[in-house]
């Protein structure tokens, strides 16, 4: 294994809930990531991003962790981890643990002691407890809006039963944002960073990082509580990317470079254009961020183009790359972004959606994005041409979008329903008994990992086999890259003098350069050889 293997890695990202349940309670956990680890390994990523797996209420999907140091017994044991992590290992897979510095959850011995403590109160110095204005200080502290909608502080209760300080969470009310420039709360955070690179973690997802460089004065940041929380859209704001986040990073790296080999650190970073994210891919900071840009790229040639240049062209200090990604658990899913349409009934503007056609153009996405330069990931069913499910029933529902905007469309649980495995077993073998927490619609039982890795053309098999070219054509591991014009309507580049990649977003069937050998596309030619629109090819050209 190479020890700068982020550079061009393939992440494969595990949503644990969903992925597989190995004790027959109804949610993914690490017997289930265990059993399917082959699954990963066959599709032939390097590495896996495991989402949150420590003690939690549960609040935000484990966003909220109440012990960062442990295991929520939904997921097993920290045995189990172990586990899990040797038995990556041997099937040459790196396991990458997401982290959450922002904010911890309600249930944190720390929140519950500063809950108890007095105003002012060391305990209460590690998150941000503050007066409320107004009358009675029955206002929030200042206008800071919640991720999540609505505003970013909730008031406690003191012993009395009287209302109290305010505390601020820029996510759920259940997770208190701590405090980064409480120095007691820095040196923990090295220590659990250490727990878990001890027990053999090869690196970290780090959550929402620009929340910790936020401006401890907590001034008044101009935005409305209902306005979208935008951090790619705010110029400067006190709540978000501010600088102190960086001498935190920096600690952070010195801790990853105390390991041989190093540990890899990924962060989830949104911020206001490629010059700030740039600050965070400096050497001695991240290995890769994450590049919001391709899965919020709606299908066209001119978005995607403009979205693969941005990325491309970055100020990037060193040579740290952004990691490209189409879909996570927080995005609505590729097919179902690329299907026109509407689901469920159709009305005269709007048909009914059309999953075939955003399976055809998810796959072609797909397959441009991996002939990209720099590290790629692919979430946990994207391989499957699994879709958005948009007809979960409300009280199922657990996203706390849901609760704090009252709107079932924001959901993000529609791309977090669990796996199919197997055709002929109850959850498609998600669960070894059971019922799975969020139903799966019976149209994925043509969509099983045992039948698309029997399938000649299955979504699994072309993304198994774009991964194996991926490593095996020495031109898509250099960074080499030149944008070809053919025409509105398509994207093409070429991978050094022999590579080519053409997606036809929208335009007439095109003709393929004469000479050119097809390596793999992502769906059928036409009779003529021509590629149709939401089709990609990689090309073995003669150089010219
Ligand atoms: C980003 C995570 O990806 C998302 O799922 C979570 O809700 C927020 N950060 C808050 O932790």
């Amino acid at each position: 294994m190479s020890d700068q293997w982020w550079g061009h890695a393939v992440l494969y990202q595990v949503y644990l809930r969903s992925f597989a349940d190995g004790n027959g309670d109804g949610y993914g956990d690490l017997a289930g990531l265990r059993s399917r680890l082959g699954h990963i390994r066959d599709l032939g990523a390097d590495a896996i991003w495991v989402s949150p797996w420590f003690p939690s209420p549960m609040r935000d999907g484990g966003y909220d962790v109440a012990d960062y140091q442990g295991i929520d017994p939904m997921f097993g044991t920290l045995d189990d981890a172990a586990r899990l992590i040797a038995d990556a290992h041997s099937a040459g897979l790196r396991v990458l643990l997401d982290i959450v510095p922002n904010h911890t959850s309600d249930r944190h011995p720390w929140f519950l002691e500063a809950l108890e403590a007095a105003e002012g109160s060391a305990a209460r110095q590690r998150y941000y407890f503050r007066d409320g204005k107004g009358p009675g200080g029955s206002l929030p502290p200042n206008d800071w809006p919640s991720a999540f909608g609505g505003p970013a502080w909730s008031r406690t209760t003191g012993p009395d039963g009287r209302p109290g300080q305010w505390y601020l969470h820029l996510f759920a009310p259940e997770q208190p944002d701590l405090n980064w420039s409480c120095s007691e709360v820095r040196a923990d955070f090295e220590k659990v960073f250490r727990f878990w690179c001890d027990l053999g973690v090869d690196g970290f997802r780090l959550d929402a990082v620009p929340a910790i460089g936020k401006d401890a004065r907590l001034p008044p940041a101009g935005i409305e509580f209902n306005d979208v929380f935008s951090p790619s859209g705010w110029p400067e704001t006190p709540l978000w990317d501010g600088d102190t986040v960086h001498e935190v990073l920096r600690r952070w790296r010195d801790v990853a470079r105390s390991y041989k080999p190093e540990k890899a650190l990924f962060g989830e970073v949104i911020v206001n254009g490629p010059e700030r994210l740039a600050r965070y891919l400096r050497d001695d900071e991240l290995h890769s961020v994450f590049a919001f840009e391709l899965s919020r790229a709606p299908w066209s040639a001119p978005a995607f183009h403009a979205a693969i240049e941005g990325i491309l062209d970055g100020p990037w200090p060193g040579r740290a790359r952004p990691t490209w990604f189409l879909s996570s658990h927080d995005e609505v899913r590729p097919v179902t972004r690329y299907a026109p349409g509407t689901a469920g009934t159709s009305t005269a503007s709007s048909p009914v959606r059309d999953l075939a056609l955003g399976q055809a153009r998810a796959r072609a996405a797909l397959l441009l994005m991996l002939a990209l330069p720099g590290p790629a990931c692919i979430y946990q069913g994207e391989e499957l041409g699994l879709w958005q499910v948009e007809d979960l029933p409300l009280e199922l529902l657990q996203d706390p979008i849901v609760a704090r905007t009252g709107d079932a469309r924001k959901s993000r649980d529609g791309c977090r329903v669990p796996l199919p495995w197997d055709a002929g077993a109850p959850t498609y073998g998600f669960s070894t008994s059971g019922p799975s927490w969020l139903p799966q619609p019976p149209a994925w039982a043509s969509l099983t990992a045992a039948s698309q890795r029997r399938t000649p053309g299955s979504t699994f098999r072309l993304t198994k086999r774009a991964v194996e070219l991926r490593r095996e054509l020495p031109e898509l591991a250099g960074t080499g890259f030149e944008w070809q014009q053919l025409g509105a309507g398509v994207l093409a580049f070429r991978r050094g003098p022999r590579f080519a990649c053409l997606t036809n977003f929208d335009a007439a069937p095109l003709e393929l350069p004469g000479r050119a050998r097809v390596l793999l596309a992502s769906g059928p030619l036409s009779e003529e050889g021509h590629l149709p629109p939401g089709t990609t090819v990689w090309l073995a050209c003669p150089p010219g």
